[in-house]
């Protein structure tokens, strides 16, 4: 499990060492690294992650903050580069990998790998191999970014994001959030104090990533996602260069990886992941500006304060 940290080598300890550290919300320490706060146990993930991951340049690596749709593209991803392997239509779809397995198992999370499963052996993914990490751009491992592979980033509204994670917070370390005030909470992300913050910086990494090399980096929202689709997965299919795809292809795509259909399949509302967390804490509401239902009006314009100054002359809106 993530924020547990059981299984230091010496390297990730004296590095520990020798951080800025704090006590966070959602976890006991953490520790900032690069200019991001992760637990000791991503860290190490990490470090291992920069140190002995080769990308291909036939890779596709998914890049989110957490809580911004990781497993909704994890989904559409392996649904759209593994479609002739597994054809989506509603005929042939009754024996398609995401009707029995949790979308997090089909797709490796790096540093989670290179934590839980140092062993585990990146070389033997069918290609192209889909994987995904919330590493900084900055931090990527050297191979991921002078090898031809391939990036899709998809960020969200702030709000959305932030609402998001304290109810997965809660279901997570119910111990850590139990009466953790979400003033407090909301005070954490706007400093950008709290796992993998602070969120801006890694948004508008990729923002320029995408703009300065637009072949490299395809820079996606979890909005337009919602409000377009089909639309969404042609540009995604373009991008990755994957063949043409048609109407039909991409309707059945949009209807497999929906929020309705796959919140649905009992792997993931019974199963549970090998570190731990309950498939079903990653399918809740599926909206967009659920956050107003959680989110007072005043902590609402203290996120939306800060999105303002963090993200004013990017040319990026969220
Ligand atoms: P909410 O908590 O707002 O419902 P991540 O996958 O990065 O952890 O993000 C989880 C968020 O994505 C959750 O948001 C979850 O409900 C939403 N989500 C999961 N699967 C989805 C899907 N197929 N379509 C749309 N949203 C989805």
């Amino acid at each position: 499990d993530y924020l547990r940290d059981d299984d230091l080598t010496q390297e990730t300890r004296d590095l520990i060492s020798s951080l800025p550290s704090e006590k966070g919300w959602l976890v006991s320490q953490m520790y900032q690294f690069k200019g991001f706060w992760q637990t000791q146990a991503l860290l190490q993930g990490i470090l291992k992650c920069q140190k002995h991951f080769e990308a291909k340049d036939s890779d596709i690596i998914l890049v989110t903050n957490p809580k911004s749709g990781t497993t909704w593209l994890k989904a559409l991803l392996f649904a759209l580069i593994n479609r002739h392997k597994f054809p989506v239509s509603s005929s042939s779809s009754g024996d398609h990998p995401l009707l029995v397995t949790n979308p997090h198992l089909l797709v490796p999370f790096l540093e989670g790998v290179y934590y839980e499963s140092p062993d585990f052996n990146f070389s033997e993914l069918p290609s192209p191999r889909l994987m995904n990490t919330h590493i900084s751009y900055l931090s990527l491992p050297e191979s991921v970014k002078s090898s031809s592979c391939k990036i899709v980033y998809c960020c969200r509204n702030p709000k959305d994001m932030f609402v998001s994670l304290w109810h997965f917070g809660k279901k997570l370390a119910p111990e850590e959030t139990a009466d953790y005030p979400i003033e407090k909470a909301v005070k954490a992300f706007c400093e950008g104090k709290f796992i993998a913050g602070p969120f801006w910086d890694h948004v508008l990494e990729y923002w320029y990533a995408s703009r300065e090399n637009p072949n490299k980096v395809l820079f996606v929202t979890y909005e337009d996602l919602k409000k377009q689709t089909g639309k969404e997965i042609t540009r995604i299919a373009e991008f990755l260069g994957c063949g043409s795809i048609g109407e039909e292809e991409v309707k059945d795509i949009v209807r497999l990886c929906s929020f309705e259909h796959l919140s649905k399949l009992e792997v993931n509302k019974e199963g549970t992941l090998p570190n731990g967390i309950e498939t079903k804490a990653f399918f809740r509401k599926g909206e967009i500006g659920g956050w107003r239902d959680t989110l007072s009006e005043s902590l609402a314009e203290e996120i939306d304060r800060t999105i303002d100054e963090k993200f004013r002359g990017s040319g990026l809106e969220l």
